[in-house]
């Protein structure tokens, strides 16, 4: 059984390097820069990130249709540097092939957002060297930088507008306090005029007048305290 288990065995790695090798057909090289990206807290390479990118390679096939077969084990990685790169090929489940490249690309393209976040790392730090990044790599990251400072400018430019109609509604009651305190002497000769006036209009007029100004006087009056 074992004997007849390790020359299969060894026919499955002889095929795996096989298909996977630096500029073999479908391979993909991929670099990675962790201490650029990371510094300090930058993780090493190891066998687990190995096990996550191969899970994330597969996740990325699985979401094209037609390719939910796809498992971990049909991701192979081979010529792993140690200043991280490596190549890496996906194999068709029913045949002993790769994934045609156009695939494995849509794929990758189209979780490259997730692909980067799993590994704390961006466009420029997990490189893809066949698969482009999605529309044009020099406009990408111009792009955010630019609405970052156009919302800091607007954001700047609201915050002034707002400190200047608070300051503008506070000179404003400082003025109407200031006046109210001679204008309730003439509020009371008004008052006096239109009742000696005796036209119900006027005296009309000038009571509504007079509620409409009591509101708001009187509630500058609480609102301080
Ligand atoms: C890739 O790895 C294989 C097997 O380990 C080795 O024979 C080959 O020379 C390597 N190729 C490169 C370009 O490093
Ligand atoms: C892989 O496929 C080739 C032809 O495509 C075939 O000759 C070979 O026997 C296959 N190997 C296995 C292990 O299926």
């Amino acid at each position: 059984m074992l004997v007849a288990l390790f020359p299969t065995l060894c026919l499955v790695t002889v095929i795996h390097a096989q298909l996977c090798r630096p500029d073999a057909e479908n391979a993909f090289k991929v670099r990675l820069s962790l201490k650029t990206a990371l510094g300090d807290k930058a993780y090493a390479w190891n066998r687990n990130e190995e096990y996550l990118f191969k899970a994330m390679v597969a996740f990325s096939l699985r979401t094209l249709s037609n390719r939910e077969t796809i498992e971990i084990s049909n991701v192979l990685l081979c010529n792993i540097t140690k200043r991280v790169s490596f190549w890496f090929v996906v194999t068709d489940p029913s045949k002993n092939q790769t994934l045609p490249a156009s695939e494995v690309q849509e794929a990758i393209r189209m979780n490259r957002n997730r692909i980067n976040n799993a590994f704390f790392l961006n466009d420029q730090t997990l490189e893809f060297l066949e698969i482009p990044t999605t529309f044009g790599p020099p406009t990408e990251p111009s792009t955010p930088t630019w609405i970052i400072t156009f919302g800091a400018v607007f954001f700047i430019v609201a915050v002034g507008i707002v400190l200047l109609i608070i300051s503008g509604i506070h000179k404003r009651r400082r003025k109407s306090k200031a006046s109210r305190e001679t204008g309730d002497v003439e509020d009371k000769h008004e008052t006096m005029v239109t009742i000696e006036n005796g036209i119900p209009c006027d005296t009309l007029d000038s009571k509504e007048g007079r509620i409409n100004r009591a509101f708001p006087a009187d509630d500058e009056k609480f609102t301080p305290l």
